[in-house]
């Protein structure tokens, strides 16, 4: 087998030469019409892995893997492999990595930074039918999962069994691609993001090799041996190595949940009144704010009849007499702030219904200018600085001329606009660009980040380096280095 791909690659570099395009770009292997020779042997080769099925070149397929839900143009791979398990991910990688093939990771498509695009070509590795969940482990609060396993899958796995996997990034994401994008969502504020919740990761290198970041099978609580490899691919956005498995922590479900909407006379109302819940030690479960531009839309979206003022969300957790003091507190807070009195979601189905517009808010912004698409920021702040930038922000808005409502996880000091915008407008989408830029320094100047939970992927790699500065970015090209020396996991994302 080595025998035929080395004989491959040897002919395809005559045929390189021998064409004069051996300094056309690298990746070439798959255009047509050169060498077709070599396309067909390495197709065969990636099917001798993954079989018939499990290797796709149509277009279409492709085209569905060349992209996630943002703005970022379709930039198709080559081939599509579905891989069954580790070892296969392995060989095919290796193959790959003998012919310098980029290779890049997929779960659901449901990014929101461009993460996914083939930008040089190569092969998209979709995981989706590694679906298994392998190891529940309920008296230690743990599972491992295979990287096709959405979070809805996952927790309706657990259904029965008293725990569940709170992170929620509102799209049913793969697990492993929430790693890899180090997401999180409404509920982080109580539960951490997925950088708090992995155990353990199988990685699968560019050149094939196999390893676990934590140990093979390790899942202790605390540890404190080594480096921490886990955090280390967790956010590495593909561009480290492939996540074939994971282990997470889980949760009890909670005895009670009760949910709340209040409304506020301003913004820095409403963020005061979150800073003050947290200061005063309240394990609030989801404290989300929306402003008087994303009420409306939700209210028009959903029929509901909020009042369309400066809004939090809030959701409660734990045994009733401790929702009691929970509530108590957070009540008298919101009121001495000048709050609205709560309105209250108790039963299921009215918590679901509130939850359910707060999860639409992407479809209830782009209701609001039919036939537009949507973008959504993703700054993070220290706390203390949340109601100076929101209050900034949303007069940058006005000042431009821009539909973007805003809606945050303001217990983290993160918010997102929601920027509803013609892309077929070249003026608009400039005067978008350059608020999204004008709003991620504000971030920065406030000793915050240019990305909350959507990672950097494509767009962000010019404010990475804003925010990490020189050292710090030849530090990540230095590992970069070291894991992937051919550069071949999803090249030119993050760096
Ligand atoms: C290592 O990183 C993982 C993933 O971010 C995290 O869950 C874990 O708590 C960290 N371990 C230690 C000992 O800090
Ligand atoms: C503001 O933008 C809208 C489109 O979103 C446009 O219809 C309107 O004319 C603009 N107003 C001004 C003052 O530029």
């Amino acid at each position: 087998m080595t025998c035929v791909w080395f004989r491959a690659t040897l002919h395809l570099c005559r045929l390189r030469l021998a064409s004069g395009c051996g300094t056309r770009r690298k990746y070439d292997l798959f255009s047509p019409p050169v060498q077709n020779g070599a396309r067909e042997r390495t197709l065969s080769a990636l099917r001798a892995v993954a079989g018939d099925e499990g290797v796709c070149v149509g277009a279409a397929l492709r085209e569905q893997h060349g992209r996630d839900e943002s703005v970022h143009r379709c930039r198709p791979p080559d081939v599509v492999v579905f891989p069954r398990c580790v070892e296969e991910v392995s060989a095919l990688a290796k193959i790959c990595h003998h012919h310098r093939l980029p290779i890049i990771p997929f779960g659901t498509g449901t990014g929101l930074e461009g993460g996914v695009g083939a930008l040089k070509g190569g092969v998209c590795f979709s995981l989706r039918k590694m679906d298994q969940v392998l190891d529940l482990h309920q008296e230690d609060f743990d599972v491992t999962v295979e990287p096709g396993v959405t979070r809805k899958g996952l927790n309706s796995y657990l259904r029965d069994t008293g725990l569940w996997f709170p992170v929620d990034p509102g799209a049913d994401a793969s697990l492993c691609g929430m790693a890899a994008t180090s997401a999180s969502g409404t509920n982080a504020v109580r539960y951490g993001t997925m950088r708090e919740n992995v155990l353990n990761l199988e990685v699968v290198l560019a050149d094939g090799t196999v390893f676990c970041t934590a140990g093979r099978g390790r899942r202790p609580r605390k540890t404190s041996a080594g480096y921490n490899l886990t955090n280390l691919f967790v956010g590495s956005e593909g561009t480290l190595g492939l996540l074939t498995k994971a282990t997470l922590r889980l949760y009890g479900l909670p005895e009670s949940t009760v949910s709340a909407v209040c409304s506020f006379p301003s913004v820095q109302a409403a963020v005061d009144s979150t800073v003050q819940v947290l200061q005063a030690g309240v394990p609030i479960a989801r404290i989300e704010f929306l402003d008087d531009v994303m009420i409306d839309a939700c209210n028009r979206f959903n029929s509901l009849s909020y009042p369309i003022m400066p809004t939090l969300f809030l959701e409660f957790h734990g045994s009733s007499r401790s929702l009691e003091e929970q509530v108590t507190i957070t009540e008298e807070i919101t009121r001495e702030n000048s709050g609205s009195d709560f309105s209250w979601a108790e039963d299921e189905e009215t918590r679901a219904q509130l939850w359910k517009a707060r999860h639409d808010a992407w479809y209830a912004a782009l209701a609001l200018r039919p036939g537009c698409k949507a973008y959504s920021t993703d700054v993070c702040v220290p706390l203390s600085r949340l109601p100076q930038i929101i209050v900034e922000t949303k007069q940058d808005l006005i000042t431009n001329n821009l539909t973007g409502p805003i809606a945050g996880h303001v217990g983290d000091g993160n918010f997102h606009c929601i920027m509803v915008l013609n892309p077929e407008d070249p003026e608009e989408v400039k005067r978008v660009h350059e608020f999204t830029e004008r709003l991620a320094r504000r971030a920065l100047a406030m000793d915050g980040t240019c990305t909350g939970e959507h990672g950097v992927g494509l767009g962000k790699r010019a404010l990475l380096r804003e925010e990490l500065g020189p050292l710090a970015m030849e530090v990540m090209q230095g590992l970069k280095a070291t894991l992937d020396p051919k550069n071949l996991m999803n090249p030119g994302k993050v760096l």
